[in-house]
């Protein structure tokens, strides 16, 4: 039995399951990962991304804005790959999503915003620091034409998009919602995440823990590979659509 045919065996045995969602489900869709061949991170120095560099340094603002508009994630579509977990929910295949995404890509191929946990928030928003104002990026970005470091409305506070920097907590509740559901998953579906970054990965490892079997999708290693019941190493939107088709 190849690993495609186990993970479907798995997964159909196992009852509703959690499907938990790294960059790689998303690199299909144009929006590029952090640690894998051409990751962010092979770019950019995570340092620049932590709150207190956001927050006290002007030309970090600037940039970060520029390099969000730049890169037109924002207008991104969701691909096979979201297609297919929304295929799952329709077939009361899933407990829910918790996503480490920012790109609400599960919401747009048609999972129900109140079945997603977004773990590190939702670029589409921006909010105050100070005020907690919050307005669509889209129209932040639409300001960056006049204005390099866009300023709140309300209180001329610094406004930031609404995802988790370093530093950051995690947004309130998010995480024992995401734990919660994978108490109550038949087993763990984890897709492109090198499922190296804590808290969110404490969530599978918390399935695990608890018996549940982990079928991963990702190509290359990940750092729960040792624990996988299943890995799968190929393409999330390929492998998720052979899934969804045998599952449904
Ligand atoms: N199909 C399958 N796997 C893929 C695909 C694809 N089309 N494209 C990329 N991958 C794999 C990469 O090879 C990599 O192993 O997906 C994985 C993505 O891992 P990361 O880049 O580490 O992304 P992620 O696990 O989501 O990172 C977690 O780290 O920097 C923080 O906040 C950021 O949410 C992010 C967190
Ligand atoms: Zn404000």
């Amino acid at each position: 039995m190849d690993v495609v045919d186990r993970a479907v065996s798995i997964l159909r045995s196992a009852g509703p399951f959690l499907a938990f969602t790294g960059a790689g489900i998303s690199t299909e869709s144009g929006i590029p990962d952090f640690r894998g061949p051409d990751g962010v991170w092979t770019k950019v120095d995570p340092a620049e991304f932590t709150i207190d560099r956001y927050l006290t340094r002007r030309d970090t603002r600037v940039r970060s804005w520029r390099v969000r508009r730049d890169s037109g994630a924002l207008e991104a579509r969701p691909n096979r790959g979201h297609q297919a977990l929304a295929r799952l929910w329709e077939a009361d295949r899933l407990v829910g999503v918790v996503t480490q995404n920012i790109d609400g890509l599960h919401q747009a191929a048609g999972v129900p915003a109140d079945a997603v946990v977004e773990l590190h928030g939702n670029a589409h928003r921006s909010v105050c620091v100070d005020c907690g104002h919050d307005r669509p990026t889209a129209e932040v970005l639409a300001l960056l034409d006049d204005v390099d470091d866009p300023r709140c409305s309300e209180c001329g506070g610094i406004v930031k998009v609404d995802v988790v920097f370093f530093g950051e907590m995690l947004p309130p509740g998010a995480l024992e919602r995401s734990f919660s559901l994978a108490s109550d998953a038949g087993a763990v579906l984890a897709v492109g995440s090198t499922l190296s970054v804590f808290p969110a990965a404490g969530v599978p490892l918390e399935a695990v823990r608890a018996g549940r079997p982990l079928v991963i999708v990702n190509q290359g290693p990940t750092e729960l590979d040792d624990l996988a019941t299943v890995r799968v190493d190929g393409p999330a939107g390929a492998v998720l659509s052979t899934l969804a088709d045998a599952l449904r």
